[in-house]
């Protein structure tokens, strides 16, 4: 029997990675498209040769076709991290709306489910918190965030276009903030920034007073929430972040902590249109996916840690770039 086939965008990178290696364990046949503008072919070396696992590499900006069926179409391609989108933001913006036009496409083409990767970030610096998805955000259109906020808020209008035009069978994830094994160490977010300092003893520079506060999901709790919202046939947009917020001074003495590190912290100028809080109100995913996280903080950066420390055991940079 065939088994059934999902495409994951963005599937070389850290989030659709970590999708793609759930759903083989699962039993599905996997196809990674990626352009590897933001990835490393890397993230999904441990899956070569497994039976079902396909690689295609290429651009979602311009219409690609899928040969056999397809049954899930999960659309993860985009840079995430502001180091990423600052640097890329004209590629940014066209990934967030051409491509996610094309990723429809495919499920359309297919009678495929879809879900689409947004994000907290189309809540902005917000004015409601915690944040539910019934918040419309505060968002900057001209700031330098906005190529991936504004992106991706196109994403979502063009996601419930598409259902509604023309029955395509869509969902939404907001995703709040997510780390784990395979981030880089230097794609500016928070928590390889601050292990990749930890473990080479240099001081954690914590941008403003450190008071802004984030919800951080370990990967693990994000897939499988996302892999709930695919078997789902609710549209959404579904928050999908830890309720429970930390403050970035306090992420960075427990990661000193944790890491054992010497490490002490520099405060550094904060970049504009930062968050100033961040938790999501996850009573929709609670009800309607019987999701939450289970993973606490110091449970996920002891394994993220432990993970970086294998690598450099290993030859390899303790914190890939
Ligand atoms: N990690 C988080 O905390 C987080 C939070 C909210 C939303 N998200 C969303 O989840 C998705 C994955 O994020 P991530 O953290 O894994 O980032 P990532 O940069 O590690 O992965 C993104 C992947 O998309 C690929 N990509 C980018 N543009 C592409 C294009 N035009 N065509 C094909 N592939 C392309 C990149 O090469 C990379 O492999 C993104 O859509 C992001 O907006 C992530």
């Amino acid at each position: 029997m065939q088994s059934s086939h999902a495409v994951v965008t963005g599937g070389a990178g850290f989030l659709g990675s970590h999708l793609c290696t759930a759903l083989l364990d699962q039993g599905w046949a996997v196809t990674c498209v990626d352009d590897l503008s933001t990835g490393d072919a890397e993230n999904v070396a441990h899956l070569r040769g497994r039976p079902g696992f396909t690689e295609a590499y290429t651009t979602v900006c311009e219409p690609f076709a899928v040969e056999r069926p397809v049954d899930l179409v999960l659309h993860f391609a985009s840079p995430a991290s502001p180091a990423d989108y600052l640097r890329l933001p004209l590629h940014t913006l066209e990934t967030g709306s051409l491509g996610t036009r094309n990723a429809l496409a495919v499920a359309r083409e297919h009678h495929a489910r879809f879900v689409l990767a947004s994000t907290s970030e189309v809540y902005g610096d917000p004015r409601q918190h915690p944040q539910s998805e019934s918040y419309w955000g505060n968002v900057n259109p001209v700031g330098p965030r906005s190529v991936y906020d504004e992106a991706k808020r196109f994403g979502e209008a063009m996601t419930v276009a598409e259902a509604e035009v023309n029955g395509t069978d869509t969902g939404i994830v907001r995703l709040f903030n997510t780390y784990g094994p395979r981030m880089r160490g230097h794609d500016g977010r928070a928590v390889p920034t601050f292990v990749r300092q930890a473990l080479a003893g240099e001081p954690l520079t914590v941008t403003g007073d450190g008071r802004q506060t984030r919800s951080l999901t370990h990967v693990a709790d994000t897939v499988r929430g996302v892999l709930a919202m695919a078997a789902s046939d609710l549209r959404g947009p579904v928050n999908l972040g830890n309720p429970v917020e930390i403050s970035m001074l306090d992420l960075a003495r427990l990661v000193i902590r944790l890491t054992g590190s010497d490490s002490t912290i520099r405060h550094i100028e904060r970049p504009t249109d930062d968050p100033s809080v961040r938790r999501p109100d996850i009573t929709l995913a609670r009800g309607k996916l019987q999701w939450e996280p289970r993973v606490s903080a110091e449970e996920g950066l002891a394994g993220t840690i432990a993970w970086y420390r294998e690598r450099a055991a290993g030859g390899a940079e303790p914190v890939p770039a």
